[in-house]
């Protein structure tokens, strides 16, 4: 089945209220999306599944959901004030702005090493991207001028002002992850609740980063929508290489199995030794075969005791842990899986969309994430009897999923307007259900229609 192009997606997506461009009325906001009414059921769906696979399906894990504005001093723990930045470049003549590893990546897709070698950008810095444009007089892909600034970085962070507070007290920071909830968390979670190592900490919510980015729609945006999962761990006692494994194969069959996303779609890239943080010991991304090709989709990383250690060092708390056996007081270990709730989505629309042989398109979602599980159509509007049956049917499922409601044009159009939603199964109340309670119902994937009692529609659907 082939995939749709990116372009395509988009307008898909905005003609069947999954995502609209933001603030369009007013022209739209740069790298900003919202998302529609079939976007906001779809998230809801995609954001309990993970929060039923990853969490609540395990003793060892529990949630926790942190505040979006937070202390600047979290963020200058962790590093982030200091070097969360990405190298960028402004062309003079156009006034284009660009990230250089992403100018300079571009450039040697469209003109590879004639000895085939391949060009690495992870890990240069800004001295090292101005002379690769400089040595290969990369020019710009939007004025075709050679005219650059220095590289120079960028920082990530979105400061805020509290009103409430005077001078440099008043800096706050809309988070740049939610990771980071759970380690200026871990001592209050630690006093509060009755939890033994190895645990997990769970977040999942907005998170924003001041990103350039190369416009592939929801891939990269402003303002953006995390699941991130810290494990903590006695690396004396438990091997970090088996629980390594464990969250791949939990991440690998959440994407294939759960989302039913095509495997032959999907990899796994070891991060090397440049490009790897300085703490981390391995990192591994879950990429995804997107119209663009493959992208991180699904980050996993061993951290060590990194970040515990940069919170407890910059705030002066003990967040140690003291083992209940031993009376032995360490910092544990994380290993930390990372996904983009939204980038998420943009995988769905991405390989679950499909061109059907007979001309239809539909959303091939799995049951448990379509926007509606079923809808319910009376077959015709005025007839006053098949209204009220059909509403009863509706009222009846609805107390159980998510139905759709659709009373209007002829049963084809019906049928296909729910297929492109991906709702997967159509009930349909004719003249035949008012003399025997039975109705059709018909099958997105195959069109094929069965006639079934409505007492048994509950476990049909
Ligand atoms: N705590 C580690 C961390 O935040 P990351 O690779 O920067 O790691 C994790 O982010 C995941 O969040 C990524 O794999 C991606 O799915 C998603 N993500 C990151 N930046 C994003 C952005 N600007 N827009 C959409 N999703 C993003």
């Amino acid at each position: 089945m082939d995939q749709f192009t990116l372009d395509e997606v988009v307008a898909f997506a905005k003609r069947r209220g999954f995502v609209y461009p933001s603030a369009e009325i007013y022209g739209g906001l740069a790298n900003s999306y919202d998302f529609g009414p079939m976007g906001a059921l779809l998230l809801k769906s995609l954001r309990a599944l993970w929060w039923k696979k990853m969490v609540y399906s395990r003793t060892d894990v529990l949630p926790l959901e942190a505040g979006i504005i937070s202390h600047a001093d979290v963020w200058k723990a962790s590093g982030h004030v200091s070097s969360f930045a990405d190298a960028m470049i402004d062309c003079k003549e156009c006034h284009t702005r660009m990230r250089a590893d992403h100018l300079i990546e571009d450039f040697f897709v469209a003109h590879p090493p004639a000895d085939g070698s391949e060009v690495k950008v992870e890990g240069k810095s800004t001295d090292e991207f101005s002379a690769m444009i400089a040595e290969h007089h990369i020019l710009c892909p939007k004025c075709g001028k050679f005219s650059w600034t220095e590289v120079r970085k960028f920082n990530l962070l979105f400061p805020v002002k509290m009103g409430i507070l005077e001078g440099e007290q008043s800096l706050a920071y809309l988070r740049g992850e939610t990771a980071q909830g759970m380690f200026y968390l871990f001592k209050s979670v630690l006093d509060s609740v009755r939890v033994r190592l190895p645990f997990g900490l769970a977040q999942m919510g907005k998170s924003f980063r001041n990103e350039i980015t190369k416009g592939n729609f929801i891939f990269r945006t402003l303002e953006f929508e995390q699941a991130e999962i810290e494990y903590f761990f006695n690396p004396k006692t438990h091997d970090w290489k088996a629980l390594f494994e464990d969250w791949q194969k939990r991440m690998n069959s959440f994407v294939v199995d759960d989302l039913g996303v095509n495997a032959d779609r999907v990899r796994w890239r070891e991060h090397s030794e440049e490009e790897r943080s300085f703490y981390s010991l391995r990192t591994v991304d879950l990429e995804y075969n997107f119209p663009f090709g493959f992208k991180e989709v699904w980050g996993l990383a061993y951290r060590t005791d990194y970040d515990l250690n940069a919170q407890m060092k910059h705030s002066g708390a003990d967040l140690r842990y003291m083992d209940p056996y031993t009376n032995e007081k360490f910092v544990p270990h994380v290993i930390e899986p990372a996904v983009g709730v939204t980038r998420l989505f943009l995988v769905l629309l991405c390989d679950a969309l499909k061109k059907m042989d007979d001309g239809r398109v539909i959303f091939a979602l799995p049951k448990t994430l379509a926007p509606y599980r079923v809808a319910v159509f009376p077959l015709l509007s005025n007839k006053e009897e098949l209204v009220k049956k059909a509403r009863e049917v509706y009222d009846s499922l609805s107390q159980d999923m998510m139905v759709a409601w659709d009373d209007r044009g002829n049963i084809g159009k019906r049928y296909l307007s729910q297929d492109e939603i991906g709702t997967p199964s159509c009930v349909t109340v004719d003249f035949q259900t008012l003399e025997d309670n039975t109705v059709t119902v018909r099958d997105r994937d195959t069109t094929t229609q069965i006639r079934i009692s409505i007492d048994e529609l509950k476990g049909a659907v």
